[in-house]
């Protein structure tokens, strides 16, 4: 039905009656065919005319009222403003097609193969959450204290990490640690080393903290000590499984590089994040063992339990952590109650062992799987430990290429040369052998192999 304003009413658009009207009224002042000035009928014809009604047409009219766009004037009726409103800035997000890697097999590596079915241990730490109140007020922002303690106790079983509830915080992971110890405790143009090739993430999180960042080689061992200068502040370094070569640090290289920091009072962040899995090799100390004055350590659930979860824990000298619960609490910016209680009760009842237990064994089949489909095709590195190996390719394979070539085969992979920056070294592929089910995994290292087979220019 039309009236003397040019709006209409369509009771089958599903759209509140009154939000239509509105909707329209402000398309036709934005296009001119209302113009300041115009006087309005009052709510009551409108509704008439309209037949629908008196509630619709006021709860439209009280609606552009507020946003400015017709005001009353005394005794004279309802008017169109002349002040255009500001639109809001939020713009709509354009239909996206359904998405393209859905349908694609994956080989990027990062993220753990989880269970279409959450398991009993799951559920019942959940269901313990949701049998409590939440915490009255604000809770402490280094994290539940009989959390802390429980990851005191948990890196120092499985990391060898002599520390105490005051030596953690709970994190949403490893970037959110990384990013609030450079935003807590350095300054701009600070010096920090990045391990090259090495995890992007780490190296956008300095720049935007406006570090000066040296990119330093890595070899099969992991961070090159030697290439360390006296003026670097910090060193990002992923000892326990190098990413993503894969090297893993051994023990005379790590005493060099915390004696390098005791000498230079530089800061060492180790990036702790698959040390969980490892294959038929001793487990090395953390870095944190040796040091915590001088060494932060960063461990996370996105490996072994699920990276949706956002959940990590930090572990530094007290001082440092009271400096970064002092920083963030101002921030507000610490992980939920909720999130934090399950972590706790799944600690508690073993969950998180049984998960990185039942981890390894689904993980060291598929490696050695995935590494011996793969040898024929260039030099495996970082097999080892971790869930990713690195395919080391000729010197004359174009790594992106083939990269290309994978996912127009309908296989992602990621190419060796995305993680570098200035340091140079052979072309590669990064493959993560724990994402896809048991037989997505073999259907893709199927196709990558036929794409391997015809990558030679
Ligand atoms: C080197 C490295 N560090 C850390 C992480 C995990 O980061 P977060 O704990 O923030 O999920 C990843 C995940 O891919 C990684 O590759």
């Amino acid at each position: 039905m039309q009236s003397s304003l040019p709006l209409t009413i369509d009771r089958s658009a599903g759209l509140p009656l009154h939000l239509q009207l509105a909707q329209q009224f402000r398309a036709a002042v934005l296009d001119g065919r209302l113009q300041a000035g115009h006087r309005l009928p009052s709510t009551r014809d409108l509704a008439r005319e309209l037949a629908v009604s008196r509630s619709v047409t006021q709860a439209a009219y009280d609606q552009l009222h507020a946003e400015g766009w017709i005001e009353g004037r005394t005794g004279a009726g309802t008017f169109v403003t002349d002040v255009v409103p500001l639109q809001p800035a939020v713009r709509r997000r354009a239909p996206q097609p359904a998405d393209a890697e859905a349908e694609l097999l994956t080989l990027r590596p990062g993220i753990p193969y989880i269970a279409p079915t959450p398991d009993q241990g799951w559920r019942r730490a959940w269901r313990e959450v949701s049998t409590q109140s939440p915490p009255r007020g604000y809770d402490d922002a280094a994290g539940l204290p009989a959390l802390r303690a429980a990851l005191a106790d948990h890196v120092g079983r499985v990391r060898g990490i002599a520390c105490g509830p005051e030596n953690v915080l709970v994190t949403n992971g490893t970037v959110h640690g990384l990013r609030l110890l450079l935003a807590a405790t350095r300054r701009p143009g600070d010096r920090i080393a990045i391990e090259d090739p090495g995890y992007l993430n780490a190296v956008v999180a300095a720049r935007d903290h406006q570090l000066e960042i040296l990119d330093v080689g890595v070899d099969q061992d992991g961070l090159l000590v030697g290439e360390l200068t006296a003026d670097l502040t910090a060193v990002y370094v992923t000892p326990s499984h190098q990413y993503p070569l894969g090297g893993r640090l051994p023990v005379a290289r790590r005493n060099e590089l915390v004696r390098w920091a005791r000498r230079t009072g530089s800061l060492l962040i180790e990036d702790d994040y698959d040390s969980e899995f490892r294959y038929d090799v001793a487990p090395l100390p953390a870095l944190a063992q040796l040091d915590l004055e001088r060494v932060v350590h960063l461990g996370t659930l996105s490996k072994t339990l699920s990276p949706a979860l956002r959940l990590g824990w930090l572990v530094a000298s007290e001082a440092m952590v009271d400096q970064l619960a002092t920083f963030r609490a101002d921030a507000g910016d610490w992980p939920g109650w909720p999130m934090q209680a399950a972590l706790l009760a799944m600690l508690r009842d073993g969950y998180l062992d049984q998960a990185v237990r039942r981890g390894r064994r689904l993980y060291a089949d598929r490696r050695t799987h995935t590494c011996s489909v793969l040898a024929p095709y260039g030099r495996i590195v970082g097999q080892d430990a971790g869930l990713h190996i690195t395919l080391l390719l000729p010197d004359d394979v174009d790594d992106l290429e083939v990269a290309r070539a994978a996912r127009a085969a309908g296989v992602v992979v990621a190419p060796l040369s995305e993680y570098r920056r200035s340091v140079v070294g052979p072309p590669g592929l990064v493959i993560g052998y724990a994402t896809p089910s048991t037989p997505d995994l073999h259907k893709a290292l199927t196709v990558l192999t036929e794409v391997l087979g015809t990558s030679r220019p």
